[in-house]
C-alpha cells in the first residue's frame, strides 16, 4: 500500500491505493487543511516534495483552480487528487 508522509510533522500513513487524499484525511487525523472540498477555494493546496508522479493526473478543473490560488510550481489540490503510490506532502501555512 502507498505511504503518505506529511512533512509538517513527519507523520506517515499507509493508504489504500487509489483513495482520494480528501477521503483519507477526513477518515483519519492527517494535518491536511480543507475548505470547500470541491476544488474551488484553494485551502487544500499542497506541494508534493517527492512522489508527484504517484498522484492522479491533473484535470482541467484542478488546473483552473490552481491558477487562481497559487503560482507555486508543482502545486496540487488535496481535495482533487488520488494517491497511487508513495508521496511526501508539504502544505504551507494558510492565510
Ligand atoms: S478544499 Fe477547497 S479547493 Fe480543495
Amino acid at each position: 500500500m502507498p505511504i503518505i508522509t506529511f512533512s509538517a510533522d513527519g507523520q506517515s500513513f499507509e493508504v489504500p491505493e487509489g483513495i482520494s487524499l480528501l477521503e483519507f484525511s477526513l477518515a483519519n487525523e492527517t494535518p491536511m487543511r480543507f475548505g470547500c472540498t470541491l476544488g474551488s477555494c484553494g485551502t487544500c493546496c499542497f506541494v508534493p516534495e517527492s512522489g508527484a508522479e504517484n498522484l492522479s493526473e491533473m484535470e482541467d478543473e484542478e488546473r483552473d483552480a490552481l491558477e487562481l490560488h497559487t503560482d507555486e510550481e508543482g502545486a496540487r489540490l488535496g481535495c482533487l487528487v488520488g494517491i497511487l503510490g508513495d508521496v511526501t506532502i508539504r502544505q504551507d501555512d494558510g492565510p
